[in-house]
């Protein structure tokens, strides 16, 4: 099913870094090459019109997957690039505040300081367990926004993220969130948690390529796009040079230019596929996640550091006297792919998605007990 995986025995646990595109998905990819870099360019303005629908069919994919209308998602290239978005919708002002936490990504964390180093904007970090209660406590009559992830990247703990953003809206604040480890791990419908903006990527958990991604918007949310472009303009209004038109009032606002069609026909594929597995499909994805608790657990010196029971595909632990860079160095020796966490949470984490069996689970374990 996975080109990665076919001729070769390593067990591949690091969907939440990179997942593999499946066959179709790289089938689509293939066919849009040959479409978009052959024929397309005797069809004249055609190519327009078929870029624009490729581009659809991976907003409506993606859409669907997160349970919003294709036009509250613009295409980005990633997670991080839809974090930037959302964090320069905002027209700072020195002494503005922003809340975030301190197990947050570097894609989440370094627009804030930037954020800081430019206008001056003030960081409050919530520790875990990030709490309604620790959040609220942290906001300020300056706080502006909230950002923070759906899933915390080092433990794959689920946040509570629907009442942070109830609370946030309460007090006045936006909220940002980065969907890198959510999107294909666990159920997201992203307007029942009522997050204003929410970045996520094709190419973790939903087994898309590299280099495409969604940024959702509310729908009304008073923000400006800080990336516009042709691709920006209301179809309402036709363009003119000295600016007298309108910008799409949606979230594709925030959406410029060409984007790669095949990129967004991979997309789509995998988007598809993966509302396809559904709810089913992320209770499979925790069940291996528990399985591999269960089985590491009984070990002597290791430390879970993710929640039980799993509430996500990502399981996270420590192994006493063995660095955790160390251990993933020592497991791809033995052909297990698997990530570490950098400091201050120095964790071997594995991903359990759904190609991920069971034996394959034990295997990693009675490797894990060797080191
Ligand atoms: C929580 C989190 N945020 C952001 C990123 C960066 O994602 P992207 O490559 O989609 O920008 C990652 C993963 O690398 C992540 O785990």
């Amino acid at each position: 099913m996975f080109p990665a995986f076919d001729g070769n025995d390593f067990v591949y646990l690091n969907s939440g870094g990179s997942g593999p595109p499946s066959h179709e998905t790289i089938s689509a990819m293939r066919a849009a090459d040959d479409l978009f870099f052959g024929s397309i360019y005797r069809e004249g303005i055609g190519l327009f019109v078929r870029q624009a629908e490729a581009n659809a069919r991976a907003r409506e994919a993606a859409a669907r997957l997160v349970g919003a209308e294709s036009n509250d998602v613009a295409l980005t290239q990633n997670t991080t690039h839809g974090m930037n978005l959302g964090y320069y919708a905002i027209d700072w002002k020195p002494g503005d505040a922003v809340v975030s936490t301190t197990t947050e990504h570097p894609g989440c964390l370094v627009p804030i300081h930037a954020l800081k180093r430019r206008f001056g904007v003030e960081t409050t970090l919530v520790a875990p367990p990030v709490t309604p209660e620790k959040i609220a406590a942290a906001l300020t009559p300056r706080t502006r926004l909230i950002s923070l992830s759906h899933v915390d990247w080092t433990t794959g703990e689920v946040l509570p993220l629907t009442e942070i953003c109830t609370l946030a809206r309460e007090r006045g604040v936006l909220t940002l969130v980065d969907g890198a480890q959510s999107v294909g791990n666990i159920p997201v419908n992203i307007p029942a948690t009522g997050a204003d903006m929410y970045a996520f990527t094709g190419h973790k958990w939903v087994l898309g390529p590299e280099g495409i991604g969604a940024f959702h918007v509310r729908p009304g949310l008073p923000a400006h796009s800080p990336n516009v472009g042709y691709a920006s303009v209301s179809e309402a209004t036709p363009f003119d040079i000295n600016g007298d038109y309108d910008l799409r009032p949606d979230a594709r606002r925030f959406e410029a230019s060409t984007v790669s069609p095949t990129l967004a026909a991979g997309f789509a594929a995998a988007a598809d596929a993966a509302h396809e597995r559904g709810e089913e499909g992320f209770a499979e994805i925790r069940r291996r996640a528990d399985l591999l608790m269960d089985l590491i657990s009984e070990l002597p010196r290791i430390t879970i550091r993710s929640p039980r029971p799993a509430q996500s595909g990502l399981v996270s632990f420590e192994i006493e006297g063995v660095v955790a860079k160390k251990a993933v160095e020592r497991l791809l020796e033995q052909r297990f792919v698997v990530r570490f966490i950098p400091d201050p949470n120095p964790y071997v984490r594995i991903s359990t998605h759904l190609f991920n069996t069971e034996e394959e689970l034990e295997a990693l374990a009675r490797a894990v007990a060797e080191l």
